[in-house]
Parts: structure tokens; C-alpha cells; sequence
């Protein structure tokens, strides 16, 4: 079965950092409804959702996968390139030892989460304002000996590598050409969001099944059209936090008899 840690929208949220899109004012109370919304998503599509307490001082906090990379083997504990962000780390850690051995990226290294994009044996990973190349090397470092490459991807104008691609099924991914080069994903059927939706790349695979925002219908049509099932929530106060829906989450497979 598939488990989903998320953390509960922190009432300080409209602190957040913000890199590339403008402050607007944040409605936490309707942020944490969108996030109760999406959790019950998640379950539909047969996870197990684990909800950790909200972090009043951490205003970031409901952005769970940035703190963390959950493998089969292993789950490596990051180092959030965000200096605010770093108090997120250990309470993640608390759950995630309950279901994997746990290492750590050290300082100088930072890496975020959401820069992280495994497909099949390779980690590609962003690099972005939040991961740099120390945090990149410790990576690979920690993860070659359970098998995995570990490849710097640049991106360009986005937070993290996966607001520019995300994966639709093991052989498809979703792509914002103007933030990642389509090059590097050569050897993928790549599908393009619709142009007019900049950010639509980030999407959740759960399954058979993608989790996206209701904000992007252009894009969702494609996919409709391509044959995927698609689920739509309505997140838009996450997103004016610069969230989108992979980073509410850490998905990862559980002993269990579903899915
Ligand atoms: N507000 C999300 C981030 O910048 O990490």
C-alpha cells in the first residue's frame, strides 16, 4: 500500500518563503481546508495518509517533501537550502524512521526535496537556488551503495526540477519546457503543459492515478485526452505560497495489501 506523511498548514504559513512569484495575501484558514481536501484525495486514491501536528513557528512547514527523499532502501533526510526551513527537518524524521533506516545530508550540503526527481535507478536533481552541488555530491555519495545515480539537473526561473517535470507513468513525463531543457528527458515520451499554464508541471502519481490542481484545466484535458486518470483539487491558497501538490506530501510505498 501507499502511506502519505503530510503536516498540517501551519497558522504562521503567510510568512513563507517565496522565490519567484509575488506576495499575496494568504487565507490560512482556507489553505488548511484545501489541505484537509487534498489529504482526502490522497486516501481516495488508496494512501494511508499520516497527518503530523502543525508547526506554529515554521511557516513552510505543509511542504513536507522538500525535508525529505523516501526510497524503497533508504529515506535520506535533507538539509532545506532555506535557512528557515530547517527547524522542518527532524520532526519528519520522528515518522520517517518508523518505516525506513534514515541518513542525512550535512552542512555545507543543502538539498531540497522538491528538486528531486527519481526515474527508475536516477535521482535528477535540480539545480536550483535551494540544492547546491555539495548537497548534490553527499547524495550520491549516500546513495550508491544501495544502487542509484544521482544527476544535477540546471533549471531555470523555478523553484525546484519538479515545478519544471514531473512523472506521469514509468515511461511519460510532464514537462515545462521553458524551466528545464526537454533534452535532458530525451529518452522519455515527454507530454508539454498547456503554455498558458506556466506552472502545471508539478503533478502527483499515485497508482495509475495523477493528483493535480484544479487551477490548470488546460492541462488536465491533455492528459484526460492522453489517457491518464485525474484527480483536481482546489489549492490555490497553497499556491500562493509557491506550493504546489507533490510538495504537501512524501508518497511512498508500505508493507500492506493495497495497491
Ligand atoms: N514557500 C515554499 C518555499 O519557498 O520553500
Amino acid at each position: 500500500m501507499w502511506t502519505a506523511i503530510t503536516r498540517e498548514v501551519s497558522p504562521a504559513l503567510a510568512g513563507c518563503e517565496l522565490s519567484f512569484i509575488e506576495r499575496d495575501a494568504i487565507d490560512v484558514d482556507r489553505a488548511s481546508a484545501q489541505h484537509h481536501a487534498y489529504q482526502r484525495a490522497l486516501e481516495a486514491l488508496g494512501c494511508r495518509v499520516v497527518a503530523l501536528p502543525a508547526e506554529p513557528a515554521l511557516p513552510d512547514s505543509v511542504f513536507v517533501e522538500d525535508v525529505a527523499i523516501v526510497l524503497d532502501e533508504v529515506a535520506i533526510l535533507t538539509r532545506p537550502g532555506a535557512a528557515s526551513r530547517r527547524g522542518e527537518v527532524a520532526g519528519v524524521g520522528v515518522e520517517l524512521r518508523r518505516h525506513r533506516s534514515v541518513l542525512a545530508i550535512e552542512a555545507p550540503g543543502t538539498i531540497d526535496g522538491g528538486d528531486v526527481l527519481r526515474l527508475g535507478r536516477t535521482l535528477h536533481v535540480g539545480q536550483s537556488a535551494r540544492s547546491n552541488p555539495e548537497g548534490i555530491a553527499q547524495l550520491g555519495a549516500l546513495l550508491a551503495p544501495h544502487g542509484y545515480a544521482v544527476a544535477g539537473v540546471p533549471t531555470f526561473g523555478c523553484l525546484h526540477l519538479k515545478s519544471a517535470v514531473t512523472q506521469l507513468d514509468d515511461e511519460t513525463l510532464l514537462l515545462q519546457p521553458q524551466w528545464v531543457d526537454r533534452e535532458r528527458f530525451a529518452s522519455f515520451r515527454l507530454i508539454e503543459i498547456d503554455p498558458a499554464e506556466a506552472h502545471a508541471a508539478n503533478v502527483v502519481r499515485v497508482g495509475d492515478a495523477l493528483l493535480m490542481p484544479a487551477s490548470f484545466p488546460r492541462t488536465q484535458q491533455r492528459l484526460i485526452e492522453a489517457g491518464y486518470k485525474v484527480v483536481a483539487v482546489d489549492v490555490s491558497e497553497l499556491q500562493k505560497a509557491e506550493g504546489a501538490v507533490t510538495c504537501c506530501s512524501l508518497v511512498f510505498r508500505t508493507a500492506g495489501t493495497v495497491g
